[in-house]
């Protein structure tokens, strides 16, 4: 079974209001504006799906960001693109980025499940799937997940009924900047890296796609490059019975 990696879409709409001017997002839509709008293009976004469809994935993973701001305009694109992956039979499975709770209404109203409505996590061919919901209420300039005691039990009650599954979070457990950190990762990554099963962990945030396997057998793909510019790149991931083989695909040039 085929499955894609991608993360970090980051639509934006472009459009201001009047009530911006009192809010964080004031400062992220004119951050878009001056950097932004021109690294990441969601203008073509149908050559990924149509990608998809070439190399006949299933499933797509995305672990998260899809908007800017948390503006209900951004959640609608995010939205008409997964409708777009319904359409062609392709299952999303969903998180949400440091982006989709922007704002603290984002956050407290659950704006990203309100829209998106995600769908709740499958095994796929034998691999069991996590989906890691570690965003905060951030202040502006912040940009940090919180792993907690509840997601460590979380974590680890799953960990105890597998042997093969992949782990879907936003935030990397390795970040050396303060600002992007994920608080707590360092008992993420001890509980991950003592684990005796095999564990894909797909992350966003950085805006990189890379593979790494710092620890056998945890597996960690980034795959945040989906729509910045002249990158757009995803991870295809073939899940087999006992392994896994993957590539990187680049969907525009
Ligand atoms: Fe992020």
């Amino acid at each position: 079974m085929k499955i894609a990696h991608i993360s970090d879409l980051h639509f934006f709409s472009g459009k201001f209001f009047l009530s911006d001017l009192f809010s964080k997002k004031f400062l992220g839509k004119m951050n878009a504006f001056v950097r932004r709008k021109d690294h990441f293009i969601t203008n073509h976004l149908d050559r990924m799906v149509a990608s998809f469809i070439k190399e006949e994935v299933e499933a797509v993973i995305i672990s998260g960001d899809f908007t800017t701001t948390s503006d209900k305009a951004e959640f609608e694109m995010a939205k008409s693109f997964l409708d777009d992956l319904e359409t062609a039979g392709i299952t999303a499975f969903i998180v949400p980025g440091n982006h989709d709770v922007y704002t603290s209404k984002a956050c407290k109203e659950k704006f990203f499940y309100h829209y998106l409505s995600p769908k709740k996590a499958l095994s796929l061919n034998g691999w069991d799937m996590l989906l890691l919901d570690c965003t905060i209420d951030n202040p502006p300039f912040l940009a940090n997940g919180s792993f907690t005691k509840e997601h460590e039990e979380e974590v680890i009650t799953f960990l105890k009924n597998t042997k093969k599954c992949m782990i879907i979070n936003h935030f990397p457990l390795d970040e050396s900047q303060q600002k992007h950190k994920l608080l707590g990762g360092e008992t993420l990554k001890k509980i991950l890296f003592s684990h005796k099963g095999t564990i894909l962990y797909m992350h966003g945030h950085t805006h990189k796609t890379k593979y790494s396997n710092p620890c056998e057998p945890v597996h960690i793909f980034n795959s945040s490059e989906a729509t910045v510019k002249e990158q757009f790149k995803y991870h295809l991931i073939e899940l087999k019975e006992e392994t896994f083989s993957y590539k990187e695909v680049k969907y525009f040039q």
